[in-house]
């Protein structure tokens, strides 16, 4: 069903049973405006009923196309997913299982939505890692071990995993490393959490802290020297598709299984909005793509506070430059670092790139969304509403996406359904 990868920039394609297509073959370190979009036929989007994801939606999974190409028996494909998930639960406590996702009821009341109308929240606290981001890299995780199992990797000693991050997405690499023991390298800020830091110390990460060199070029230390350790042979962990193309293939789950609870047990109309934080960009292209394939898509809506809004501006700059369709062609024209970040409490979410912009770009596009751009005090309103109303204690990053609705909340009826994620279990 996913035959492969084709580059919606350059158009270079590769088949997916080829091992570590991690990026583009066209991406250099000098160029890195390449993504890879999975190849697929159009089939209607059906869970085995599994709970966990990666075996419900497995036949959906590019992963599960490679390990087919590499020889692995359909039965023992099932298997290493469900050996692995088994390692994670012994790490973390956590394994993967379809999150949460119903109508809060006392928000939506709160909010003035009426009774066929509402907002559904995704809960993604209690997932491996406390947030969603362990879903993007599993698949690439699973990848490794097929390709060690299958023989297609030729390692004598394995290479580490590396990935620039002191957040959610740290944790959860540095979680799923130590389900399979495999070493791996994370590289923070000079000024990171201690909290973080030491939760990625506790499971065995290797922390590198990243001042800036004086020959550094501009750009963020963390990632110059996560680089250096990619070229040098580490395995590129990351949750951006412009590092990892196959972080796209999991993030999938979370937009699966939002559109199957809306084809399954939602009674009555599907949703008519989404709203999702963005940082790179991951997981709202991640959502759009789930949707997708489920043939039915909520009008999308990006939300980034006023501190960090690439994605906005881009938004604007394609739709000037002969519309979202032709984003491809505008690239450098479009997306560039936002030059002045500033503070806010939702610090996951100040990428100064939306690295994975044209798949958000597309998705807003094709459902009729737009990105929304908020204050710093819906952020932190967002946070106070959302938690006290569901009793889920998500970080202000994991919040942000509720405040984009509250923004926009005089443009919205009150019976329209509204899905919003949570994710990010409030560390501090
Ligand atoms: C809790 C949470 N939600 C959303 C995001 C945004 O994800 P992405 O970078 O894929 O846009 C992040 C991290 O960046 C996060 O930690
Ligand atoms: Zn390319």
């Amino acid at each position: 069903m996913i035959t492969g990868w084709k580059c919606a920039v350059c158009g270079g394609t590769v088949d997916i049973a080829q091992p570590f297509t991690w990026r583009c073959a066209n991406s250099t370190d000098a160029d890195r405006h390449h993504a890879p979009q999975l190849v697929q036929t159009i089939a209607p989007l059906r869970s085995s009923g599994e709970t966990n994801s990666f075996l419900g939606f497995r036949r959906f999974l590019a992963v599960d196309a490679f390990m087919d190409g590499a020889g692995i028996a359909d039965g023992r494909r099932a298997e290493l997913i469900a050996e692995i998930d088994a390692f994670t639960i012994a790490v973390d406590g956590h394994g993967f299982v379809t999150t949460p996702f119903e109508r809060a009821d006392t928000l939506s009341d709160e909010l003035g939505f009426g009774v066929d109308g509402g907002v559904w929240v995704k809960d993604e606290t209690h997932n491996v890692g406390g947030s969603h981001k362990a879903r993007h890299l599993f698949p690439i995780l699973l990848h490794l071990l097929a390709a060690e199992e299958s023989g297609l990797a030729t390692w004598t000693e394995r290479p580490p995993l590396a990935i620039a991050s002191c957040g959610n997405a740290a944790i959860a690499a540095a979680t799923l490393a130590a389900a399979v023991t495999w070493p791996i390298r994370v590289f923070v800020p000079q000024a990171a959490d201690q909290v973080v830091v030491a939760t990625l110390q506790s499971l065995g990460a290797s922390v590198i802290e990243c001042p800036r060199r004086p020959a550094d070029p501009p750009g963020d230390p963390c990632v110059h020297r996560f680089r250096e350790a990619v070229t040098a042979g580490a395995i590129p962990f990351s949750v951006q598709g412009t590092e990892n193309a196959w972080c796209h293939d999991g993030g999938r789950t979370i937009g699966w299984e939002m559109a199957r609870y809306m084809d399954e047990q939602l009674d009555g109309p599907p949703f008519d909005r989404v709203f999702v934080q963005v940082g790179g960009g991951a997981v709202a292209a991640s959502v759009a793509a789930g949707f997708r394939m489920s043939g039915i898509s909520p009008m999308l809506h990006a939300v980034q506070t006023e501190a960090c809004a690439p994605l906005s501006r881009a938004w604007e700059r394609a739709r000037s430059l002969g519309g979202p369709k032709s984003a491809a062609e505008h690239w450098a024209d479009c997306m560039w670092p936002w030059e002045s970040v500033g503070a806010t409490a939702a610090d996951g979410i100040v990428d100064d790139e939306t690295y994975d912009w044209l798949p958000v770009v597309a998705g807003m596009a094709d459902s009729n969304g737009s990105p929304i751009v908020v204050p710093e005090s819906r952020v932190l309103e967002a946070n106070e509403v959302g938690s006290r109303n569901t009793g889920i204690d998500a970080s202000h990053t994991g919040t942000a996406g509720l405040a984009g609705l509250l923004a926009i909340r005089e443009q919205v009826q009150p019976d329209e359904r509204v899905a919003v994620i949570f994710s990010g279990v409030r560390r501090s």
